[in-house]
C-alpha cells in the first residue's frame, strides 16, 4: 500500500552529500552564488543524478533544471516539487539543496514502485532563488510573471547578471519564454529548513507554512561631497557616511517600534571614493525590508523612504532611490495544507502551522497554481551561514512527509 511507502534515507543522503561537496566552503557551508562555477557544477551534478536515476532531464529557457517522471495518465497536469541549488555567498548546505534532493528522492521512490498517479511528477531546481542577481528568478519566469525591467536593473548588478547568463548559456528572450501554460501544473510543493527557532523551541517535527513574507529591495544613494579629511572642519563636510549610518540606526528603531512583525536589513554599504583620508562623497546602501501583510508593506515602504529623506536632509546630502524588486506576501493553499497535515498525522509526526520570514519560490507560483511548503527544524535557527544544520532524521521526516503528501494529493 502506498501509505506504507517511505523514501530511502541513505540514497537521499548520498545525493545530498554530493551537493554539499560541490562548492563546499570547507567550513560545513557552500559558496554557490547563482551562475558561479560552483553553482553550474552543482547543476551538472544534479543532471547526472537525474540521468543515473533513469528520470527524464529537462532544462528551460530560465535555466531551471528538472527531473520528470511521466507517472500520470496522458494529458494529466504535473505536480512540481523542488527548491533551489544556488546559495547566498558563504551559505549553508541545507538551504534549498534539501528540497531539491528530497524532491528527487520522492520521484525515485514513486518510480521504483511503478506507481500510477493522477498527475506527472517533476523535481525542480529553480534559478536564482536567493537573489544574488534578481531573486525568485526561475520561478517567476516559469509562472510568466518575470518583469523584464528586472533583467535591466537587477539588484545584483546588470553586468553580473548578463555575464552569468552568458556563462550558463541563457538569454533574455529565453528567460521570458520559459512561462508554462497555467493549466499545466497541478501544484507546487517544497520542503525547506525552517531557518528560525520556532520548531526547535516547540519540539515539533514539521512546520506547515501558512504564508510567506513580502520582500522589497532598494539601492539607496546618499550623495555628499568629497573633501580632504584632515583640512576640512567637521562642520563644513557633506559626509555621505553620516546619512547612511544614521538611516540604518533609525530604520531599526522605526521597525522595532512601529512595525513589530516586520524586519529591515542594510546588507551592504559601498563608499566612494572609499579612502582613509577622503570624506565619503557617496554611499550606496543595499536595503531590504519584509512584511507579512500587503497593506502594512506599503506603509513600511513609505515610512522608510521618508526616513531616508529626513536623514539625508539632516546631513546636507542628496538622496536617490532605486527600487530593485518587490516580492509580494502570499498565502499557502488550504487544500495542500490539509494534505500535508494528514500526511504528518499518518506518519506520527507532530506539526504546527507557521508563517515563513524567508522568501521562497512559492511566492512566484502562488497566483499560478496551488502552493504548499513544509519546514523541518533548524538547529539554533541558523541559516545563510555555515552554522546552518538540520539533523538528518529531521530531513528524512520532511522527505517522507513530502512523499506522503504527494500520494494523498494523487488519490
Ligand atoms: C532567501 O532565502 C531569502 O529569504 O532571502
Ligand atoms: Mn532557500
Ligand atoms: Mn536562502
Amino acid at each position: 500500500m502506498s501509505s506504507d511507502l517511505r523514501i530511502d534515507p541513505d540514497r537521499m543522503l548520498a545525493a545530498f552529500d554530493q551537493l554539499a561537496a560541490t562548492g563546499s566552503a570547507g567550513d560545513g557551508g557552500v559558496h554557490r552564488p547563482t551562475f558561479s562555477e560552483a553553482h553550474l557544477a552543482a547543476r551538472a551534478r544534479f543532471r547526472q543524478q537525474i540521468q543515473e536515476a533513469g528520470l527524464l532531464f529537462r532544462v528551460d529557457g530560465a535555466g531551471n533544471h528538472s527531473a520528470s517522471l511521466p507517472c500520470g495518465t496522458e494529458g494529466a497536469p504535473t505536480l512540481l516539487i523542488g527548491s533551489h541549488l544556488d546559495s547566498v555567498p558563504n551559505g549553508g548546505r541545507f538551504d534549498g539543496t534539501l528540497g531539491v534532493m528530497a524532491a528527487l528522492e520522492v520521484l525515485r521512490t514513486v518510480k521504483d514502485h511503478g506507481l500510477k498517479l493522477k498527475f506527472h511528477l517533476e523535481a525542480i531546481d529553480f534559478t536564482d532563488e536567493e537573489g544574488t542577481l534578481v531573486g525568485l528568478l526561475g520561478s517567476a519566469a516559469l509562472a510568466g510573471c518575470l518583469d523584464p525591467a528586472l533583467l535591466q536593473s537587477p539588484r545584483g548588478g546588470h553586468e553580473q547578471l548578463h555575464q552569468g547568463m552568458q556563462r550558463a548559456g541563457l538569454t533574455e528572450s529565453g528567460m521570458l519564454s520559459a512561462a508554462r501554460p497555467r493549466d499545466s501544473l497541478a501544484g507546487y510543493l517544497e520542503l525547506h529548513i525552517e531557518q528560525g527557532k520556532r520548531l526547535e523551541r516547540l519540539g515539533i517535527d514539521i512546520g506547515i507554512v501558512s504564508a510567506i513574507v513580502g520582500i522589497w529591495s532598494y539601492r539607496v544613494y546618499f550623495i555628499g561631497r568629497a573633501d580632504h579629511a584632515g583640512s576640512t572642519s567637521m562642520d563644513d563636510r557633506r559626509d555621505a557616511s553620516l546619512g547612511a549610518s544614521a538611516f540604518t540606526l533609525a530604520a531599526r528603531a522605526l521597525v522595532m517600534q512601529d512595525f513589530p512583525n516586520c524586519v529591515v536589513n542594510v546588507g551592504r554599504m559601498d563608499f566612494t571614493p572609499g579612502a582613509f583620508n577622503i570624506v565619503p562623497a557617496r554611499v550606496d546602501l543595499a536595503l531590504e525590508f519584509r512584511s507579512p501583510d500587503a497593506a502594512q508593506f506599503d506603509r513600511l515602504n513609505a515610512a522608510l523612504l521618508q526616513l531616508a529623506q529626513d536623514q539625508a536632509r539632516r546631513f546636507g546630502l542628496e538622496l536617490k532611490l532605486e527600487s530593485l524588486g518587490k516580492h509580494f506576501p502570499c498565502q499557502m493553499d488550504d487544500r495542500l495544507r490539509q494534505a500535508m497535515a494528514a500526511a504528518c498525522d499518518a506518519l506520527d509526526l507532530t506539526h504546527v502551522s507557521l508563517p515563513s520570514g524567508a522568501g521562497h519560490d512559492g511566492q512566484s507560483l502562488s497566483g499560478f497554481c496551488p502552493v504548499g511548503m513544509l519546514f523541518v527544524p533548524s538547529v539554533d535557527g541558523a541559516s545563510h551561514s555555515a552554522r546552518e544544520f538540520t539533523a538528518w532524521s529531521d530531513c528524512v521526516n520532511g522527505a517522507n512527509a513530502l512523499l506522503q503528501t504527494v500520494l494523498r494529493l494523487a488519490s
